[in-house]
């Protein structure tokens, strides 16, 4: 199954939403292959964010990403990286879709509740800036069968 990568943001966790953002993933049909709680270093988000580095709001984002400790998880399934991306939402949680993560629960730009990977290239490369190969998880879920049809999961 694809693999792909979630942030729960500091702003997300000091509002209490880590259990209604996993919920959602859950309840979905997304697996949990692994997850922790870090505190984020100037060091990781250079290379988490480089893309932003010239960007204004560059110094902003990674003080905000460094408030608090953050979650971090790995969450597999069928196009699991379009899926994911797609139940975040638009970045601004003021325009994002209702339904979204972000468009229910989120007000900000900043305090957008979390990270997902764009595309499956990126994804790779983010599970292992934040996971250790023996912090992920290969399990059989029970249910599968219920999830995606046979035609599906060959
Ligand atoms: S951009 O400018 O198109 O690259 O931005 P985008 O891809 O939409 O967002 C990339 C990440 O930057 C964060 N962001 C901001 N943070 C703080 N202030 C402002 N103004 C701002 N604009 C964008 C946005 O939340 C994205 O963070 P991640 O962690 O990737 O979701």
């Amino acid at each position: 199954m694809e693999k792909t990568l979630v942030i729960i943001k500091p702003g997300a966790i000091q509002r209490a939403l880590i259990g209604e953002v996993i919920k959602r993933f859950e309840q979905k049909g997304l697996q949990v292959c692994g997850i922790k709680m870090l505190q984020l270093t100037d060091e990781i988000l250079n290379d988490h964010y480089a893309h932003l580095a010239d960007k204004p709001f560059f110094g902003r984002i990674k003080v905000a990403m460094k408030a608090i400790p953050v979650i971090v998880c790995c969450l597999a399934g069928k196009d699991a990286v379009e899926v994911v991306h797609h139940m975040a939402g638009a970045t601004n949680g003021r325009k994002a879709a209702f339904g979204t993560i972000r468009g229910d629960l989120s007000m900000s730009v900043q305090w957008n509740i979390i990270h997902t990977s764009d595309t499956v290239e990126t994804a790779k490369v983010e599970l292992d800036r934040f996971f250790n190969p023996d912090e992920v998880f290969d399990y059989k879920l029970p249910n599968l069968e219920f999830i995606y049809s046979d035609e599906e999961l060959d």
